[in-house]
């Protein structure tokens, strides 16, 4: 009996211990989230003036190493608790992965654009970023 009421004890602890996990990943991957909204909110004053989209490179360069891994930011459990994520990511894992190419290859042409400093390049790609390859991925996978 003793016995039976450890083990009961340690498995609440064990699924106290996962639930807290996940809830640092979500907390984790949603703070990362809002600072790439940061980067594109920070890039859109450069696209409007079609400016020099060379300065941008760092927070391009950000970008890319943020997102490279977003998937893992989505591992089985991180469906419950504090996020909009919607069970899709979990159930259409290939078409979420999908959107994850696609925004990887996205941010690719974005930074060729800034890079060559080539104003007109930046402002059509940066035009097409937020509602293709963001909302791309939003749509079918985040619930609002
Ligand atoms: C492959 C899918 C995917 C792509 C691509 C993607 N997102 Fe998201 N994004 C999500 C999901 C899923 C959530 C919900 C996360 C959660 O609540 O746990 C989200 C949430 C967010 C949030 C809300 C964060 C918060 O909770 O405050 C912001 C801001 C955001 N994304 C910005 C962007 C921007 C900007 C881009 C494009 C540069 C982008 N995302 C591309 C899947 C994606």
């Amino acid at each position: 009996m003793k016995n039976c009421l450890w083990m009961a004890a340690l498995g609440l602890l064990a699924m106290a211990g996962a639930a807290l996990a996940q809830s640092e990943v979500i907390a984790e991957r949603r703070e990362g989230l809002k600072r790439m909204g940061a980067h594109m909110e920070a890039m859109k004053p450069v696209a409007d003036a079609r400016g020099d989209p060379r300065p941008l490179l760092p927070r391009i360069e950000e970008m890319i190493v943020f997102f490279r891994d977003l998937p893992d930011r989505f591992p089985p459990g991180s469906d419950r608790g504090d996020t909009r994520a919607l069970p899709a990511v979990w159930t259409n894992r290939a078409g979420f992965e999908e959107a994850h190419a696609r925004m990887m290859g996205q941010l690719a042409v974005l930074r060729d654009a800034a890079a060559a400093g080539d104003g007109g390049a930046f402002a059509s790609a940066y035009a097409a970023t937020g509602p293709q390859f963001c909302g791309g991925c939003h749509r079918p996978f985040r619930g609002r």
